[in-house]
């Protein structure tokens, strides 16, 4: 009889905690008006969630919901699911969240995802101010993840951030999927997504639209998966700026594939500051990529130093070695579509070009090559100029 008990007591507790816990934020007072703070009743509805020994839903309705800098911390006792049907908006007074760095941050999280929704950081006052040279805020970023990991980021759409719309820094495990980032050519400082000091990032199926990177790779990033971006306006995809310290870790293993920049400023580029650094950058493969108007469809410029600023030897000891470029083809906005300026202290090895077509005015375009080494196969135009 005993045993029965225990064992029907352990089935019905299993039932129990298999159910998930819901917190809808309206509950905790959050107001869908679009003027009401609801900051608070976010983190009340955040701070249960993340007590639950079940995995909880944290539900945002339809509506619009004003937040002022947010930090999600963990952990949480469980996995928290974040399923957001209506739009995030911040003030609209840029200074509310300009100086916090991030305005909504997930800290120390693991096992969130982030379902749907839309944030507006409504950062056009923010880009006028900078533009006019006003005295302006440092800005933030839209949404952040740190110190987190197995997290998930599916069918979000950010809106004019007032710098990078979505930052991963120090995580592991993050797959983004089905974003929509958009905001005008013309806005400064506007990455789509930056990553750094980070490993195992997927970023998939996603259409990025900004007056930035679309997606930058900095510092400290390895085992990157990017595939089907749709890339531009913005300055396509950039690893880099890398040896902007002497001493920082480097990126390796990048693989990013099946993507069309569409007149963009840059299609794939590495780039690195022009000064000392013991930083690298291998083991990167861009494949199956069409190009459309790019200005610089391919490029790696280690002679990176806006204004001649800070880079005394004019050298960069950032290392570039295996880059495979295959299967590449579009057009070209300039003439040169191929542009390796590498490293004369450091030059770059191991480059690989394989099947590339790439166009200016209907006719081949050409290619430059400063201190770069490797190898080409198949048709490559324009002709290869890497040293052997
Ligand atoms: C490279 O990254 C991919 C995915 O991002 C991962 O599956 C693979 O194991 C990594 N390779 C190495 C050698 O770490």
């Amino acid at each position: 009889m005993a045993t029965r008990l225990i064992v029907l007591s352990c089935i019905f507790l299993a039932f129990f905690q298999s159910s998930n816990a819901a917190y809808n934020v309206v509950s905790f007072g959050a107001r869908a008006d679009g003027k009401t703070d609801s900051t608070l009743p976010f983190l009340r509805a955040w701070g249960s969630a993340c007590n639950s020994v079940r995995s909880a839903t944290i539900y945002v309705p339809r509506g619009t919901f004003l937040l002022k800098p947010i930090v999600f911390s963990g952990p949480c006792k469980s996995k928290i699911v974040f399923q957001i049907a209506g739009t995030l908006v911040a003030p609209s007074d840029y200074w509310s969240i300009g100086n916090s760095g991030n305005w909504i941050l997930f800290n120390k999280v693991s096992w969130v995802s982030v379902k749907g929704g839309i944030i507006d950081a409504k950062g056009a006052s923010y880009w006028s101010c900078r533009r006019a040279g006003r005295s302006c805020p440092t800005g933030s970023s839209s949404i952040s993840f740190m110190w987190s990991s197995n997290i998930v980021v599916n069918g979000l759409k950010s809106i004019n951030s007032q710098l990078i719309h979505i930052a991963i820094y120090h995580c592991n495990d993050v797959v983004l999927r089905n974003l929509k980032i958009t905001a005008p050519s013309t806005s400064l400082n506007t990455d789509g997504i930056h990553v750094q000091s980070s490993t195992g990032i997927t970023i998939s199926s996603s259409m990025i639209k900004t007056g930035d990177d679309c997606i930058s790779i900095g510092q400290g990033s390895k085992n990157l998966w990017i595939d089907h971006i749709a890339c531009g306006p913005g300055h396509g995809i950039s690893i880099g700026s890398l040896g902007d310290n002497v001493y920082e870790d480097g990126v390796q293993n990048v693989t990013i594939t099946s993507s069309v920049f569409t007149r963009t400023q840059n299609g794939v580029r590495i780039k690195s500051w022009a000064r000392p650094s013991n930083g690298y950058a291998r083991n990167i493969v861009f494949r199956n990529i069409i190009m459309r108007d790019v200005y610089n469809p391919i490029i790696i410029d280690q002679k990176y130093c806006p204004d001649n600023k800070g880079c005394p030897n004019q050298n960069s000891g950032v290392k570039i070695s295996q880059v495979t470029y295959k299967n590449i083809r579009g057009t070209s906005a300039s003439q040169v579509a191929m542009n390796f300026i590498c490293s004369s202290s450091n030059p770059c090895n191991g480059i690989k070009l394989q099947n590339i077509r790439l166009t200016y005015n209907k006719r081949a375009a050409t290619s430059s090559c400063t201190n770069a080494a490797g190898l080409s196969n198949g048709v490559v135009i324009p002709r290869s100029c890497l040293q052997k």
